[in-house]
């Protein structure tokens, strides 16, 4: 308040300049306020983590975010331990900033993989795909790293702190990949106002800062992107893969279809293309198949199930958008151009302080209002 009266005796420019940079200063502070500790447990300047992708999520990107303030993950849900320990340390070489490794709880060399981690000294390892058990948390507690997983409900997340994380993730059903039942804004609800003992990242459509901040506010202590990054101009995905995001537009992404509660699909989001339709048609096939005896339930369901085997590689890697899976999150319609990696942070970060200011703004010239000019305005809606 002081500021603003003073402003107003200056020259009509140099007010509003100083005016502007007070604001500019106060939204600042308030984002910094609002998440330090997700700064604070991730050791980035941003609380702001690149989700994971596989076959996206390698070196280059991974240091694209964490070189710009955000914090990288690698992604190892293809990789072998000798290619992890290779992938860490060539995203070493390239930065010197803090990130992380995320691992699969279902992969079938997951404590080799996390013997990696300790002996490269990975200060940050992310579980997802399910409840890891006591054996994996204990020995990557042992590393000194500290350990986020994803919780897809409330109680799952106090089972999860209860066995030691130190930060959860949430991710809605919008989000790109595999993917739970509920949207991000129902899981944000449920968890943020009830799980304050540690950082929560919320994940799932977030596609511009307005958006980080309504959950930073709500008490996310940070958030993950995931489908805003695979178009970063360092992301090696494939220049057909790129296109094909940049082309689509929110309702593009879609999850998979599951024709039968009695073959059950793994539920992922992908945009829609030829391999989608041929997906549904398989699974009509064999489902027949089944019914006529000429496959065992089994049978059946392996076909489903490794109907997209290799896919995600193809699509990244090879380009090829027909046969391939473009995994991606509904807020790929965010996604209008190849961008620097640190164009994209910058630009959530200056939308998050855009709201923020125009706050400021707000408050700074309700509160200057004479009070005869309050009153009048209140008798003049009776
Ligand atoms: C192409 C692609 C691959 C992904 N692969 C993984 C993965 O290997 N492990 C994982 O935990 N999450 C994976 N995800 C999810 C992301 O890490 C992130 O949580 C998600 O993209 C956030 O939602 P958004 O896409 O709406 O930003 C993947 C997402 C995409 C788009």
């Amino acid at each position: 308040m002081t500021e603003s009266v003073g402003a107003t005796r200056l020259s009509g420019g140099e007010g509003r300049t100083k005016e502007r940079d007070a604001g500019r200063k106060q939204s600042s502070a308030r984002l910094e306020q609002l998440w330090a500790r997700g700064r604070d447990v991730l050791g980035s300047d941003l609380a702001i983590m690149g989700g994971a992708m596989t076959w996206v999520s390698e070196r280059n990107l991974v240091a694209a975010i964490s070189n710009a303030g955000g914090f990288g993950v690698i992604a190892s849900g293809s990789m072998s331990p000798e290619l992890l320990s290779v992938e860490i340390g060539a995203t070493k070489a390239l930065t010197a900033r803090p990130f992380g490794v995320n691992l699969i709880t279902l992969h079938p060399q997951l404590l080799e993989l996390i013997d990696v981690c300790a002996a490269l000294r990975v200060s940050h390892v992310v579980l997802a795909g399910g409840l890891p058990n006591g054996a994996a948390m204990g020995r990557i507690k042992q590393s000194g790293a500290r350990v986020f997983c994803f919780a897809p409900a409330l109680g799952f997340a106090r089972k999860l702190v209860r066995m030691g994380v130190d930060a959860i993730v949430i991710e809605g059903s919008e989000a790109g990949g595999h993917i739970g039942p509920v949207s991000t804004g129902v899981l944000a609800q449920e968890i943020l106002p009830h799980l304050q003992s540690v950082p929560v990242f919320v994940a799932g459509g977030i596609g511009r800062g307005e958006a980080m901040l309504a959950y930073l506010e709500m008490g996310a202590a940070g958030v993950q992107l995931g489908t805003r990054f695979v178009c970063a101009r360092e992301s090696i995905a494939h220049s057909r893969f790129k296109q094909a995001f940049i082309r689509a537009a929110a309702r593009d992404a879609v999850a998979s279809v599951q024709l039968d509660p009695h073959f059950p699909v793994i539920p992922v989001r992908a945009l829609a293309n030829p391999a989608t339709e041929r997906f549904v048609a398989m699974q009509r096939q064999a489902i027949s198949r089944f019914a006529r005896g000429e496959l065992s339930q089994k049978e059946a369901q392996l076909e489903i199930e490794h109907f997209w085997a290799g896919a995600l590689r193809r699509a990244v890697i090879d380009g090829d958008i027909e046969s391939g899976s473009l995994m991606a999150g509904q807020s790929v319609g965010f996604v209008t151009r190849e961008q620097a990696t640190a164009e994209i942070l910058e630009e959530l970060v200056d939308q998050a302080l855009g709201v923020l200011a125009a706050r400021f703004e707000s408050t700074r010239h309700a509160t200057v209002l004479p009070p005869q000019r309050l009153l009048g305005s209140q008798d003049a809606r009776g």
